[in-house]
């Protein structure tokens, strides 16, 4: 445990998300400004697994503060939900020498972490998913920038669908969380909103009377936001317009909210973070994940982040139809 920290891993494992790109940037920057070497692993867990591994230098990470996407790449890694897969993975680990390995992922990845670490690898995370559902901390990076590609979209379909006066139905990423969704109706100034978080108190029907009494109050246009993990928007489209005359379109935004330039929201969280992940390593903090709550930066420990449970607040849904009248 008093063996001095020389040497480390980063990876970007999941889904990607705007903003890896700054935290890989800081994760190495910090580290060598440390006197630590690191070595980049591509394509997430299956590069630890298979060995596609890189030093990295100062230079290596010039230029990508700005950049979406990880240049590390990504994966989700069916073989590290394998003991077979994470034995090959911690055995990869342990020829290189590594004193920890630095997660920048979701939550997948952070279960990843926590297999990775009965076999010895001190996992140290950094949270970054759009979807914001992640325990433990209140920021994930690329939410932002996610929310405001969905918001960008919505001020565009809303200049067409206020044109026509038809009804624009648009699905946004998050098939387990309704985080996104809720911002970007709230952003986008939607009339209705339907996440997997509030499946019980929602339903088609509920929302196709809301577009005739909000047409009935003089509204010429519609625009509703539904959440990928409900499903159905092309469908519920086509209700719309079959039960209420209302010509209806639906557009999926689909993988366009995972892309783009970070917003400086995601590049400062992505920056801090960076930082902090190799600070717990030159405190010798074992299996610690980087949180940010209450408006500043704390270290949690993994195994107790699998037992925090985070809740999206139905009062932003109240809000939502209270502003939509
Ligand atoms: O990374 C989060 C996310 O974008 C979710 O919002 C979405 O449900 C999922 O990933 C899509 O995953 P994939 O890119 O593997 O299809």
């Amino acid at each position: 445990m008093d063996k001095k920290i020389k040497k480390i891993g980063v990876l970007t494992s999941g889904g990607d998300a705007p903003g890896m790109n700054a935290a890989i940037r800081a994760v190495v920057r910090t580290a060598l400004s440390s006197q630590m070497e690191v070595i980049g692993i591509r394509k997430g867990y299956n590069g630890l697994i298979n060995g596609e591994i890189k030093e990295m230098s100062s230079r290596d990470v010039s230029n990508i503060i700005n950049l979406g996407g990880t240049v590390l790449h990504t994966a989700r890694s069916p073989e590290m939900l394998t003991i077979e897969g994470q034995k090959k993975a911690a055995a990869i680990y342990d020829i290189l020498g590594l004193d920890a390995l630095i997660v920048i992922g979701g939550d997948g990845s952070y279960r990843g972490m926590r297999e990775l670490a009965k076999f010895g690898v001190n996992c140290i995370g950094i949270p970054a998913t759009i979807d914001l559902d992640m325990n433990g901390t209140e920021y994930t990076i690329g939410f932002d920038t996610a929310v405001n590609t969905g918001m960008d979209a919505l001020n565009k379909l809303r200049d067409t669908s206020s044109s026509h006066e038809r009804c624009s139905v648009v699905e946004v990423m998050g098939r387990n969380a309704g985080y996104i969704a809720i911002w970007c109706a709230m952003t986008g100034g939607a009339e209705d909103v339907m996440f997997p978080e509030a499946k019980d108190i929602q339903d088609s029907k509920k929302v196709i009377q809301q577009i005739i009494t909000n047409r009935s109050t003089g509204k010429r246009h519609n625009l509703i936001v539904v959440a990928e993990g409900i499903g159905g928007t092309q469908k519920l489209a086509d209700d719309i317009q079959s039960i209420t005359g209302i010509q209806t379109r639906a557009t999926i935004l689909g993988h366009l909210q995972r892309g783009g330039t970070p917003t400086a929201t995601d590049r400062m969280h992505a920056s801090m973070m960076g930082y902090y992940a190799v600070k717990a390593v030159l405190e010798g903090r074992q299996n610690q994940v980087v949180c940010f709550n209450r408006g500043r930066y704390e270290m949690l420990d993994l195994e107790a982040s699998f037992s925090m449970q985070k809740t999206l607040d139905l009062e932003y849904y109240d809000i939502i139809k209270t502003l939509s009248i």
